[in-house]
C-alpha cells in the first residue's frame, strides 16, 4: 500500500462542482486532473485511489462486504482458509487485502483495466494468486472453463457492479463460474434491488435480474445497509451489501 509520504504530494484534492466529473490533485506547481472515473488513470498514480475514495470519500464496500462475508463464513462453519474467491472488478486490491486478512485460501482478480493489475501489482504484491485482465461477457468457451477449472467457491463484487460498471449478464457469467452451494457477495445501491422505481436502476437490468437470482437460483443469507462512500458534495452514497449461496 502506498506510503504517508507518497500519498501528501497528491494534495489538496479538490472535486469537479455540481456532478462528478473530475478529480484535481497536487501541489501548486504540478496540479493534474483526471476524470472522476478514470480508473485506468487513477491507478497509475500511486497511493491517488486510496487518498481520493478511501481517505477523502471514506469509501466502505470493500470493508463492509467482506466483513459480511467473513461473518457468514462464520455461522456456516466453512473455515475462511478453504474459500477460493473471484475477486470480479478488482481494481487495485482493497478487496483483495481485506480477503487475505480474512485468512481466505486463494483470491484471484480480474478488471478491465490492465492499469488495475499493474496497480495490484505494484502497491499490494502477493495479494492475487492471480489477477487477470479483461471482460468476461466476452471470454471465449475455453477461456471459461478455464477459469471453472480454478474451482472457485466464491465470487465477490466490490463496488463494482452496476450502472457504467459490471452488468448483470456479467455478474451472472461470474456466478456461472460457481458449483451449487457456491456463495456470492457484493455491495449494490438500493436502486438496484427489486422493487426499485429508478428510471437508472430498472434500466440496468437490475432488479429484474435479482428478483430471478434470489426467486429461483439463490438464497440470501445476509444483508447490511451501509453508507458506501460520501458523494463529492458531501451527501451519503447508501449502499447494501448482500452475501447469498447458490442452490
Ligand atoms: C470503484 S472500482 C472498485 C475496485 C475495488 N473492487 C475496490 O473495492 O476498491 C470499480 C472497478 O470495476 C472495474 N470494472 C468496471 N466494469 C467492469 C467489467 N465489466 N468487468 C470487470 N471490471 C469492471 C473498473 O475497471 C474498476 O476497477
Amino acid at each position: 500500500v502506498p506510503s504517508t509520504s507518497a500519498t501528501t504530494l497528491l494534495t489538496p484534492i479538490v472535486f469537479s462542482v455540481g456532478a462528478e466529473d473530475w478529480i484535481e490533485f497536487g501541489p501548486a506547481e504540478a496540479r493534474r486532473r483526471v476524470g472522476f472515473h478514470d480508473y485506468a488513470a487513477i491507478y497509475a498514480v500511486p497511493g491517488l485511489y486510496e487518498a481520493v475514495f478511501q481517505d477523502a470519500l471514506e469509501m466502505r464496500s470493500h470493508i463492509e462486504v467482506v466483513r459480511l462475508y467473513g461473518e457468514t463464513l462464520s455461522s456456516l462453519g466453512r473455515p475462511a482458509g478453504d474459500e477460493r474467491v473471484f475477486d470480479l472488478g478488482a481494481g487495485n486490491g482493497a478487496g483483495g487485502q481485506e480477503l487475505r486478512a480474512l485468512g481466505v485460501g486463494g483470491v484471484v482478480g480480474l478488471d478491465l483495466e490492465p492499469a488495475a493489475r499493474a496497480a495490484a501489482q505494484r502497491d499490494r504484491p502477493g495479494v492475487y494468486d492471480d489477477f487477470l485482465v479483461g471482460d468476461l461477457g466476452g471470454f471465449l468457451a475455453e477461456e471459461l472453463a478455464a477459469l471453472r477449472a480454478r474451482a472457485f467457491t466464491t465470487v465477490l463484487a466490490l463496488a463494482a457492479i452496476g450502472v457504467g460498471h459490471i452488468p448483470p449478464a456479467v455478474l451472472d457469467r461470474a456466478l456461472g463460474l460457481l458449483e451449487p452451494g457456491g456463495l456470492f457477495g457484493f455491495a449494490v445501491t438500493p436502486a438496484l434491488l427489486p422493487g426499485s422505481e429508478d428510471a437508472a436502476g430498472l434500466a440496468s437490468g437490475y432488479p429484474a435480474f435479482f428478483a430471478e437470482l434470489f426467486g429461483d437460483r439463490a438464497e440470501e443469507l445476509a444483508r447490511h445497509a451501509y453508507v458506501h462512500r460520501l458523494q463529492t458534495d458531501g451527501t451519503p452514497h447508501h449502499a447494501v451489501a448482500l452475501v447469498g449461496r447458490l442452490g
